[in-house]
Order: structure tokens, then sequence, then C-alpha cells
């Protein structure tokens, strides 16, 4: 058993489908206590057996886990965990309120505490006035916000998310955005399966990324975005600026490329930072009014695309790229 410093953890976890699919290859994942880990993966990347493995509704074909601290081959490994599973399809005759105390008596609730902890966690997704409305009339949006309350029942400390914003509206994904803080708030770690790349830079503070079944980057947000960036690599600073002359656009040339230029703006790729107050010199000498310098924010998207695109121009799908940032 592990010290208790993760609230998942994975060795060497594998899991072949039917004797053929490799949907997970030797994955070494290290999910710090109290963080939002964001799973980051395109379709298909095995994402889904992940998780679906460390609750056991999966048997892995290799390796092993622990989930909070605890062997998954143990029940009391799941005791302190929710899940919101993907594509789930409560039964529609039951109401909102029926789901959740369904699943809140299968953690355990009973009595008072069940009736208050639904009501609650129904609150606190948006859904108490839909509570005795049959599953059946409600939107896709409604039955992940449901999902999501049942998920939330019973104080776990792990909470898995298996794509919790699919089919929600922007306003509906929002409020699913303010519960996850909320969780994470009160000190529960959140897993969250996602392919939305945004979502993830919104809520998470760590991740990684998973393609083909192996897991080819894992860290903060920062270190995703180093590995990436790379040393020396260079990075693009946009110069919002008055009318640039064709003496100015040479000089400026000859110090770094011009990337872009459009009225009032040029970005410059910049290898080293010491090139910026020379450009702004270049500028200003060749009497350039230069009203801002940003220097162009490398999100996760291109973190995202930079790894896979790393991976499949190397023709591989194994694990000899694995690089553990955490
Ligand atoms: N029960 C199963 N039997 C056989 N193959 C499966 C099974 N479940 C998943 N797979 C395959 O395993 C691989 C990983 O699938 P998985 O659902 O884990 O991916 P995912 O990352 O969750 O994808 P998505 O983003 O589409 O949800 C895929 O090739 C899939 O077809
Ligand atoms: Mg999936």
């Amino acid at each position: 058993m592990s010290e208790e410093q993760y609230a998942v953890e994975t060795h060497g976890l594998g899991k072949i489908y039917g004797g053929k699919v490799h949907a997970l290859k030797a994955v070494d994942l290290k999910v710090p206590l109290g963080s939002a880990f964001g799973l980051l993966g395109p379709n298909g990347a095995g994402k889904s057996t992940l998780v679906k493995t460390l609750l056991s509704i999966v048997r892995p074909t290799a390796g092993f886990a622990t989930l909070l601290g605890v062997d998954i081959e143990q029940p009391a490994a799941r005791r302190h965990v929710g899940y919101l599973p993907e594509g789930h399809r409560f039964p529609a005759y039951l109401t909102g309120r029926g789901v959740c105390e369904y699943f809140g008596k299968l953690s355990g609730l009973t009595g008072s505490s069940l009736a208050r902890e639904v009501d609650e966690k129904l609150e606190l997704v948006g859904m108490r006035e839909w509570a005795s409305t049959r599953v059946s009339k409600y939107s896709k949006g409604m039955q992940q916000r449901v999902g999501l309350a049942q998920a939330m029942l019973g104080k776990p400390q792990l909470v898995f998310l298996d794509e919790p914003t699919d089919g929600v509206d922007p306003v509906g994904r929002q409020q699913i955005r303010a519960v996850i803080q909320q969780l994470r708030a009160s000190g529960t770690t959140v897993f969250l399966n996602s392919h939305l790349l945004l979502e993830v830079e919104q809520i998470c503070s760590h991740v990684a990324i998973m393609h083909h079944g192996s897991v080819l980057r894992q860290g903060t947000l920062e270190e995703i975005r180093d590995a990436v960036r790379g040393e020396g690599t260079r990075r693009r600073v946009r110069f919002g600026v008055g009318p640039v002359g064709d003496a100015a656009r040479a000089e400026l040339a000859a110090l770094a490329p011009i990337e872009a230029e459009e009225p009032g703006s040029l970005t410059i790729g910049v290898e080293r930072r010491e090139l910026v107050p020379r450009l702004i010199d270049a500028l200003r000498a060749h009497g350039v009014d230069v009203y801002s310098v940003e220097p162009e924010r490398m999100n996760l998207e291109d973190a995202f695309i930079g790894v896979i695109g790393q991976q499949d121009d190397q023709g591989v799908g194994g694990t000899q790229l694995s690089r553990v940032a955490s």
C-alpha cells in the first residue's frame, strides 16, 4: 500500500480487450491529493477504460493501482469515491430526486441525512426545482447535472467525472465548472476525463495527455506547456504599434523574424527575452509609437497538439515516449 499522498496511483496498468485491443499500455499515473486532474486525449485514447479499470468495472490485464492509498482490488478503495459515468442512462421512470436517493443509499446514506444531502446536491447543480420531474422529461444537460449531483453524495474524497459537460449548453457548462471548483475548494480530488481542452485548462491544476492507450505527458499545466515548448523554442511577441515604415521593418527583420503583420500590430518571433527591449529601441529609433507588448501565451491546445503530433511524427503508439513530469 502506498503512502496516501496521491488520490490515484497506477503502475504499469494495462488493458487488452478481447485479446487484441490494447486500450491501456503500461500506464503510470500519479494524481496528487486535492488536485483537479484532467485526463486529455482524442476519441479512443483509453480515458474511459482507465477510469473504469480504477473503479473495477473493467479488469486490468497488467499492473496495479491504488485509490486513496488502497489497492483497487479491495472494495474499500471505492468507499470514498464518486463517479459520473460517460453516456450514463438513469431509469427513465425515476425522478431526479429518486436517482439521487438510489445512489445515496448505495453510498450508505439513510433517513434525514440522505434527504438533506440529496436536496443540497440538487440545489448545487441547479436542479432542485426539477427534483420531482421524471428523468424521461430531462434534457441531456439536465441528466448530466443530476449525474453530477449523485456523484457528489456521501462526501467523496475523490470524484471521477467522465466527460461531465457532454451535451451541455454553454450556460450549463459554466454551472458545472463552478460546481467542480466548489468541490475542489472543499478538498475533494477531481479526476476529469475530457477531450475539451479549454475546459481542462479552465478547471484543472494537473493534466495528463493520453494517446493510443499511453500517457505521453503528465504534470502541472505549466509543466506540460514547458515540456512542449522546449528550451530555445521561439516565442511570439505581439507589439501594438503605430505605422511602421520600410526602414523600421528592415531593422526589425535583421534582429528577429516578423511572423505576422496587421495594421496596428506586429508579431515577432523572439528567441531570447533580451531581444524585446532591443526591438522596442529599434522601433522608437524610427519614430514608431509602441502601445503594447504582449508575449503570446501558449495554450493547452497548442501543447496537446504538440504532444500528439510529436508522437504521430515518430509513428509509434508505444510507451517509449512517456515522460513523467510530476
Ligand atoms: N468493451 C470494450 N470491448 C472492446 N474494445 C473496447 C471496449 N471499450 C473500449 N474499447 C476500445 O478501447 C479503446 C479505448 O476506448 P475508450 O472508450 O477507453 O476511449 P476514450 O479515450 O474514453 O474515448 P472517448 O473520448 O471517445 O470517450 C478504443 O479503441 C475502444 O474502441
Ligand atoms: Mg471515453
